[in-house]
């Protein structure tokens, strides 16, 4: 389904809690990049690194940054998708921030990623 303001706003809910500023965004660690790596072979902490910088220079212009632990994991890749096109993402920044917001929302505690 094509992208609109119409079927955002009916598709998404925006009481996710945010990070009032970038402190609150967790830093990918080793055990990040391990889950990453089981996840999607051969992920590095460098490109979860690299996905939490895109995430905040991309994602706080419209709305404050919504924490990894605010949308459940399995629904980031979803939300990442929808967001890219007002983001103006292309395919590899979305893929690195939809990464480091999946890894980061489980070690949260967010829903673990369904298989
Ligand atoms: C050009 C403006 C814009 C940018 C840039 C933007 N967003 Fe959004 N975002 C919106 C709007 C508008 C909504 C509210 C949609 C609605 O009506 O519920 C929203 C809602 C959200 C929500 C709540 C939706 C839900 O299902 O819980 C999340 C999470 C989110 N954005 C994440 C992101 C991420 C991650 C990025 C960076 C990739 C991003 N946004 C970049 C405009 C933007």
């Amino acid at each position: 389904m094509p992208w609109t303001w119409r079927t955002l706003s009916a598709g998404l809910s925006v009481t996710v809690s945010s990070a009032a500023c970038t402190s609150g965004v967790p830093h990918p660690t080793a055990l990040d990049a391990e889950a990453a790596a089981q996840r999607w072979p051969g992920a590095t902490l460098a490109e979860l690194d690299r996905g939490r910088s895109l995430f905040v220079a991309r994602c706080s212009s419209c709305h404050p940054l919504p924490l990894p632990e605010s949308v459940d994991a399995e629904r980031w890749s979803e939300v990442v998708d929808d967001m890219a096109i007002p983001a103006h993402l292309d395919t590899e920044s979305a893929r690195l921030i939809t990464r480091y917001l999946v890894v980061t929302a489980v070690r949260s505690g967010g829903l673990e990623v369904r298989p």
